[in-house]
């Protein structure tokens, strides 16, 4: 695939850019000939960028149209000033409207097999328009916010449509955290309603929410009423506050006069999971939210609406399922499919099962998806129909371009585009992508700015690298769907995001432009090892290393090390059928590592282990990797998805796995 890497680092002010990937894939004409986007996309944002961006905003229904597209006062941004829309009329009514109310908005899949419904447009806005009445009723009103401690159910998804309704801003607070999680952020938030069920299925067996509720509450004084949905039937303490949805919404109206808001009213808040410091509240608000969902939605999905089936599975805890599960296909009047549960060793079938079964089309998921499908081997994908599927997008991390052809063949048949997305819960929408009619992708890179978006890779002093040069992502103008700042701490917004560079914005991310000035993300800068004075990226190791044909997943840590400054150890999970033997195995994909992108990026340890520690959204967590590596104690672990795996990894490395380089 490669040939060996040049090494050239870029001196302290830079990323080395070790990979280097030759395979091209040109959409096929047939799917250019028909996408939604084409390459004139490109001119006509270059051309003018904000009557561009007012182009895409037309997509949408206002009720009052904007006098200002954009007020930049930097950081803070005001897009489409005076401008007023209504959310949730956008994402149900004006489809219901148009005559498609029977369209399916959404073909639920429960956790439990038999477990499914069928919600059309219409079905959506009478309980969308019931909800917003309960919580009317509850004593909710435009600027209050509305905590969701919900499993992936539809009436999670009629709250949130709901609260954009009627003007009160959401905080979801994913369903797997803690109560003291959760309280931290009804409180920050100062939410005084919270909408829960009493349990959720996961993995085939029921799991209690409403006990964390009751735990979180009793914290936060301020909190009027918590409304619960009857999702599992098991026992609850009832307290005074509390009240079932079956008996407040189900006797609301269908009917709801919904009102417009300001282009700048808050939509919600989304708290980053941080692992050490206190989360950020991250702050979206309406028009230029909507506007940038819905058009990266139809053009990197290249969504038909009458005729796909989308399905993206994330978690609406975090911000994939907001803006690509909720508001970006509804506004688009998409059919989606939304799924309760999650891929598990039990059940590696389900998945590719309800593939087969909606004949889905897009498919939208993350690189540790993919990885683990690589480590339980394609045979269960072998097994269904997938042959509906014609596009293929990633989120969330890097991924390896390994994964990616792995993606490309086994789930995609070798016939449809794979979009690699690259965006944060701070932009809102997806940012860099291929166009899927348009760009000859490559295997690991995100590629170009989408039209209207500007982005570079600046070195230490803010000078943009050259072609073939590493160094830090930036963006370097405000785009519609940009966070507004963080809830209640504009200080803490200045500082995190717009200290670093002089007016532009710094994502934390290290990037690289390979020869053609196209994009590859690097991970994390706070991941970045320094060996020997080279500047090496964990994700670059990790692809070399997932490029052997032994290795599904691997974390690459730098240890501080005597000689080097830091050293390079490797955690690594092997392919389903790929054996461990030993010291041979590390020798292997050391040497591997070398040929690949050079002697300098060897690791100095390999492990190989079962599992490796995640963020409940799927993210490596290197820094508890890296405390492993250096014998130090471990910290925080509770926003792990599987705590003991440290435990297991830590043993590992005690008993001499770790497989040091003689
Ligand atoms: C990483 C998820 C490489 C990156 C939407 C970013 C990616 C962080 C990609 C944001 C990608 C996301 N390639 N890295 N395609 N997508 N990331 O806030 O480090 O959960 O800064 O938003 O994920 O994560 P968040």
């Amino acid at each position: 695939m490669s040939e060996p890497g040049s090494g050239a680092a870029s001196g302290d002010t830079g990323l080395s850019n070790l990979l280097h990937e030759e395979r091209r894939f040109p959409p096929s004409e047939e799917f250019a000939a028909d996408a939604n986007a084409k390459a004139d996309l490109y001119d006509a944002a270059a051309k003018d960028r904000l009557a561009f961006w007012e182009e895409q905003a037309r997509a949408l229904d206002w009720d009052q149209e904007w006098s200002q597209v954009l007020d930049w006062q930097t950081p803070f941004a005001k897009w489409f000033v005076g401008g007023k829309l209504n959310v949730a009329v956008n994402c149900v009514d004006r489809h219901v409207a148009a005559g498609n109310g029977d369209r399916v908005a959404f073909h639920w899949q429960g956790d439990p097999a038999g477990d499914k419904r069928t919600i059309t447009y219409a079905d959506l806005k009478d309980l969308v328009c019931r909800t917003a009445n309960a919580l009317t009723e509850l004593g909710v009103k435009a600027g209050d916010p509305v905590a969701v401690y919900m499993p992936m159910i539809p009436e999670t998804i009629a709250t949130l449509l709901a609260c954009a309704r009627i003007g009160a801003p959401h905080t979801v607070v994913f369903a797997g955290f803690s109560a003291d999680a959760l309280s931290g952020r009804i409180l920050d938030a100062d939410a005084r309603v919270v909408v829960t069920a009493d349990g959720q299925f996961r993995r085939g067996e029921p799991a209690a929410l409403k006990p964390n509720v009751d735990e979180a509450v009793a914290k936060c004084p301020d909190v009027r009423h918590v409304l619960v949905v009857r999702r599992t039937g098991a026992d609850v303490t009832w307290n005074d506050h509390d009240v079932w949805w079956h008996d407040i919404v189900d006797r609301q109206s269908t009917e709801h006069e919904a009102q417009a808001f300001d282009a700048e009213h808050p939509l919600f808040i989304l708290y980053t999971s941080g692992t050490t410091a206190k989360p950020k509240g991250i702050l979206h608000t309406t028009g230029g939210y909507l506007t940038q969902v819905a058009y990266t939605h139809r053009n990197v999905f290249d969504l038909k609406p009458e005729s796909d089936v989308y399905w993206c599975a994330a978690d609406v805890g975090w911000v994939t399922g907001h803006s690509y599960i909720v508001y970006g296909p509804l506004a688009n009047g998409a059919t989606s499919v939304l799924y309760e549960g999650v891929p598990h060793p039990g059940d590696k079938d389900r998945w590719w099962k309800l593939v087969a079964e909606h004949k889905v089309s897009i498919l939208y998921t993350a690189p540790t998806t993919i990885r683990t499908y690589m480590k339980w081997g394609p045979e269960p994908l072998q097994a269904h129909d997938l042959s509906s599927l014609r596009l293929l997008g990633s989120v969330g991390e890097p991924i390896n371009p390994e994964a990616w052809m792995w993606y490309r063949e086994h789930v995609g048949g070798n016939h449809c585009p794979v979009v690699d997305t690259w965006w944060q819960t701070e932009t809102g929408a997806i940012m860099i992508s291929p166009l899927p009619g348009v760009t000859a992708t490559k295997p690991g890179s995100a590629m170009t700015p989408l039209p209207g978006i500007s982005a570079d890779v600046v070195d230490d002093s803010a000078k943009p690298v050259p072609n073939g040069g590493g160094g830090f992502l930036v963006l370097t103008e405000p785009w519609p769907s940009m966070l507004r700042g963080i809830w209640g701490d504009d200080q803490r917004y200045k500082d995190t995001y717009w200290s670093r560079f002089e007016g532009l914005y710094f994502a934390g991310d290290g990037a690289k432009k390979d020869e053609d000035g196209d994009l590859w993300l690097l991970g994390r800068v706070d991941d970045v090892m320094n060996v020997s004075g080279h500047r090496i990226s964990t994700t670059e190791v990790e692809s070399a290393l997932v490029s052997h044909p032994k290795v599904a997943e691997a974390a690459v840590v730098g240890a501080s090390d005597p000689m080097t400054g830091q050293g390079i150890v490797a955690f690594v999970i092997l392919r389903g059928g790929a054996e461990d033997a030993g010291d041979s195995t590390a020798k292997e994909l050391r040497d591997h590592v070398a040929k690949e992108i050079g002697p300098i990026a060897k690791p100095r340890q390999i492990l190989v282990v079962a599992e490796l520690p995640k963020t409940r959204s799927g993210k490596i967590m290197r820094r508890l990797l890296r405390d492993v590596a250096e014998h130090r104690d471990m910290g925080d672990v509770t926003t792990l998805t599987d705590p003991t795996v440290m435990n297991l990894i830590g043993e590992g490395l005690e008993k001499g796995g770790g497989k040091d380089e003689a």
